[in-house]
C-alpha cells in the first residue's frame, strides 16, 4: 500500500535508507561481521572471472558491481546485456561464474542467458529481490536483496539494494581470499544509510532543480566520468522513462569525440562530482558544455565542491557514492514526470516483469 504517498515510486525512494539498514542486518552473523553462503564464498573465490549478466536498472548496478568486486576482490568482471549476450557470447575463461541481478527475477531475456550457461555446465548465482523466482530456482546460488515489494514500474530501491548486496559479496570475497581492504563496511553502509535518509528530507531541492532545469527541455544530459558515468547511465533511464524527455547518460571525457555537437544554448547538462580521481576534469568538461550554451547542474560531494556547485551530496565512502548520488536523480526524475503529468508509477509502454524476450 502507498500509505499517504501519492505514488509508489516516491514511498519506494523514502524507503531507501531503511533498506540499507535491513541489508546490513541480513547479512550480518551473530559477530556483527557480514557474512555470506559459504558455497558462495567458495564459488566466488574458486572464478577466474565473472560474468555478470543483467537489464536496464539491474545492468546499471552490475556495472558498479564490476567496480566493488574488482577493487575489493580482486577478480575480474566483465558486464553484460542479457539481451545480447545470446548473440555474442564472449569467449569463457577456463572456471566462469555468473552473476544474474534481477529484482523480479522473471525477466526472460535474463532467463534465457541462464538457461544457456547451466546447459554448458557453468554455475550461476541469481542476486534478486523475490525468494522463489524463475531466477532463483535456476541457479545454483541465491543472494536477497531484502527490498521489500518494488511496485512502481520504475526501479528505484531495487537499484541501491543490488548495489549493496553487490558490495557485500566482494567484500566478503576479498576477505576470504586473504585481500585486506582499508573499508569496514558495516560502518560504511551505515554512514551511506544516513547519508540516503538526508537526501531523502531533502526532496523541495531535487523538486526545484528538476522545475528549473526540466520543464521545457526536450532532451537532458548526465555526465560523470568512472563511477559517476555509471550513474549517470542509471539517471537518463530513470528521466527517459516516467517523464519522457530524451535523456543521455554519458562519459564526460567522450563528449568531445561527438556528442557535444547535440548541446545548444540551455540543453540541461546535470553532471556527478563524486570521485576525487576525475573531480577536475569532470569540471572541465562541464566548462566545455557551458561555454556552448548548456544549463548545467553540477552535484558534487562534499569534500569535492567547488564554488556554484548547485547541490553537495554528503560524504561516503568513494565506492558507495552510487547509493548516495542515484538519489538526487530518482528525484529529479520523479518531479520532472510529475509536472508533466506523467503517469509516474506507470508509464507508458512497459511493463513492471518483462517476461518476454
Ligand atoms: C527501469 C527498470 C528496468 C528493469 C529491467 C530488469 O526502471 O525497472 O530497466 O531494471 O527490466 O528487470 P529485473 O531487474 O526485474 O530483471
Amino acid at each position: 500500500e502507498k500509505g499517504t504517498y501519492p505514488h509508489f515510486m516516491l514511498k519506494e525512494i523514502d524507503e531507501q535508507p531503511l533498506v540499507m539498514r535491513k541489508i546490513i542486518q541480513a547479512y550480518q552473523n551473530a559477530d556483527g561481521d557480514l557474512e555470506i553462503d559459504s558455497d558462495i564464498k567458495q564459488a566466488m573465490s574458486a572464478a577466474d572471472r565473472i560474468y555478470i549478466v543483467a537489464c536496464g536498472t539491474s545492468y546499471h548496478a552490475g556495472l558498479v558491481g564490476k567496480q566493488l568486486i574488482e577493487k575489493l576482490a580482486a577478480i575480474p568482471v566483465e558486464v553484460h546485456l542479457a539481451s545480447e549476450f545470446g548473440y555474442n557470447m564472449p569467449l569463457l575463461s577456463e572456471k566462469p561464474l555468473f552473476i544474474f541481478i534481477s529484482q523480479s527475477g522473471e525477466t526472460a531475456d535474463s532467463r534465457a542467458v541462464l538457461v544457456k550457461v547451466k546447459e554448458m555446465g557453468h554455475r550461476a548465482l541469481t542476486i534478486t529481490n523475490v525468494p522463489g523466482s524463475t531466477l532463483s530456482r535456476e541457479s545454483d546460488y541465491t543472494m536477497l536483496l531484502h527490498a521489500g515489494p518494488e511496485i512502481a514500474v520504475a526501479s528505484t530501491k531495487a537499484y541501491t539494494a543490488q548495489i549493496a548486496v553487490l558490495a557485500i559479496l566482494a567484500s566478503v570475497t576479498g576477505a576470504a581470499k586473504g585481500i585486506t581492504a582499508d573499508l569496514d563496511l558495516v560502518k560504511e553502509l551505515g554512514i551511506a544509510a544516513n547519508a540516503m535518509e538526508t537526501l531523502c528530507d531533502a526532496k523541495e531541492e531535487f523538486e526545484q532543480i528538476a522545475a528549473e532545469y526540466l520543464p521545457a527541455a526536450i532532451n537532458c544530459f548526465f555526465i560523470g566520468r568512472s563511477i559517476d558515468h555509471f550513474v549517470g547511465l542509471e539517471g537518463a533511464l530513470k528521466l527517459k522513462e516516467i517523464s519522457y524527455i530524451q535523456a543521455e547518460g554519458f562519459a564526460g571525457g567522450e563528449l568531445k569525440h561527438g556528442t557535444i555537437a547535440l548541446i545548444e544554448e540551455q540543453t540541461p547538462v546535470i553532471a556527478l562530482a563524486t570521485q576525487a580521481g576525475v573531480n577536475g576534469s569532470i569540471r572541465a568538461n562541464v566548462k566545455e558544455v557551458a561555454a556552448r550554451g548548456a544549463s548545467t547542474c553540477i552535484i558534487s560531494m562534499q569534500g569535492l565542491e567547488t564554488e556554484g556547485d548547485r547541490f553537495v551530496l554528503p560524504a561516503v565512502h568513494e565506492l558507495l557514492t552510487p547509493l548516495v548520488s542515484v538519489i538526487p536523480l530518482q528525484l529529479i526524475a520523479y518531479y520532472a514526470a510529475l509536472h508533466r503529468g506523467c503517469d509516474v508509477d506507470k508509464p507508458r509502454n512497459l511493463a513492471k516483469s518483462v517476461t518476454v524476450e
